[in-house]
């Protein structure tokens, strides 16, 4: 721990000074007292985290547009802000969604392997074949401003039609023909899988047998919201049968998915570290975000980006 000089003469800062995740008895220790935690989507900060801080404690503001690691009803209870990065992360996560949709269904990983490792040993008419964007359907589960955004940028490539589904329609929908149809139909019909929902006990093992056992065999199933909104097990399964084609997946349970896990030995599944929001730029301004909002509840302020609880 390293404690800093105070931050905008507002409070006197201790810091975590790593980049691997503080341990949980290190952060119990730390937040004795405190009135505000800046916290990353791998902390957990459930109830024996406030009361180890304490009654001082006024805010919470998480490095993430996520916050299903935070303990909602607890904070609410005791009255505590919360603040968060949404919008500022939009356009870098959609972009990596995009990249992880094409590098798997174009199957990158793997051609990058067979071309350095001798597997190339000539152009052959079906060798790598994967699928492609122009004329297909895409099925985006939960268009909120993320899925937007990533449908904003999918269209271009001559996407037929955007279906979506989540718990309302949207107004915004309009902007990309986006469709709202029930979970059957866009299980059904789509070609492309994309989840962009937030994790909540109604999300928690949605992507389970009952729902790749609906998609085409030649789908593709990509994840950049939680790993815990898909079921792992059933997702094996589906793509070592051939139930689906192919996933992609930027977020796992746990975190970081172990190296023998059962996904890495499958051609058909591309694995990434959670890097959504992973440019210089953004986690600047999410960074400085996180920063204003402890600091404007600290000082019982509006917050550029306030949780509403
Ligand atoms: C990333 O997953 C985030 O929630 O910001
Ligand atoms: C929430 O995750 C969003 O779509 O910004």
């Amino acid at each position: 721990m390293q404690i800093l000089t105070s931050a905008a003469g507002v409070c006197e800062t201790s810091a975590w000074d790593s980049d691997e995740p503080v341990p949980r008895t290190e952060l119990l220790r730390q937040v004795q007292g405190a009135a505000g935690i800046l916290c990353l989507l791998s902390d957990k900060i459930d109830a024996e985290v406030l009361d180890a801080a304490g009654p001082n404690l006024k805010v919470i503001s998480t490095l993430s547009v996520g916050f299903d690691h935070l303990a909602l009803d607890e904070i609410k209870k005791r009255g505590i802000r919360v603040g968060y990065t949404p919008d500022v992360l939009t356009d870098a996560t959609a972009e990596l969604t995009v990249a992880l949709l094409l590098a798997t269904a174009r199957r990158l990983p793997e051609g990058v392997e067979e071309a350095k490792n001798g597997g190339w040993s000539t152009w052959k008419p079906l060798w790598l074949c994967g699928y492609g964007l122009s004329g297909s359907t895409v099925g985006i589960i939960g268009l909120g401003r993320i899925g937007l955004a990533i449908a904003h940028r999918l269209m271009p490539f001559g996407v037929k039609r955007l279906l979506y589904t989540g718990r309302s329609s949207k107004p915004h929908a309009t902007e990309v023909n986006g469709e709202y149809v029930p979970m059957d139909t866009l299980l059904a019909e789509s070609d492309f899988i994309v989840l962009s929902c937030s994790l909540t006990p109604e999300t928690q093992g949605l992507c389970d047998k009952a729902f790749f056992s609906k998609m085409k065999n030649t789908a593709v199933f990509v994840n950049t919201s939680r790993g815990a909104v898909v079921n792992q097990e059933d997702l094996y399964e589906a793509l070592k049968s051939g139930q689906i084609a192919a996933a992609g997946l930027d977020v796992t349970t746990p975190e970081p998915l172990p190296t023998n896990h059962p996904l890495f030995t499958l051609k058909n599944c591309v694995v990434l570290p959670h890097i959504g929001s992973a440019t210089y730029s953004t986690r600047g301004i999410m960074s400085s975000l996180a920063a204003r909002n402890l600091l404007a509840g600290l000082q019982g302020a509006d917050m550029p980006s306030e949780l509403k609880l």
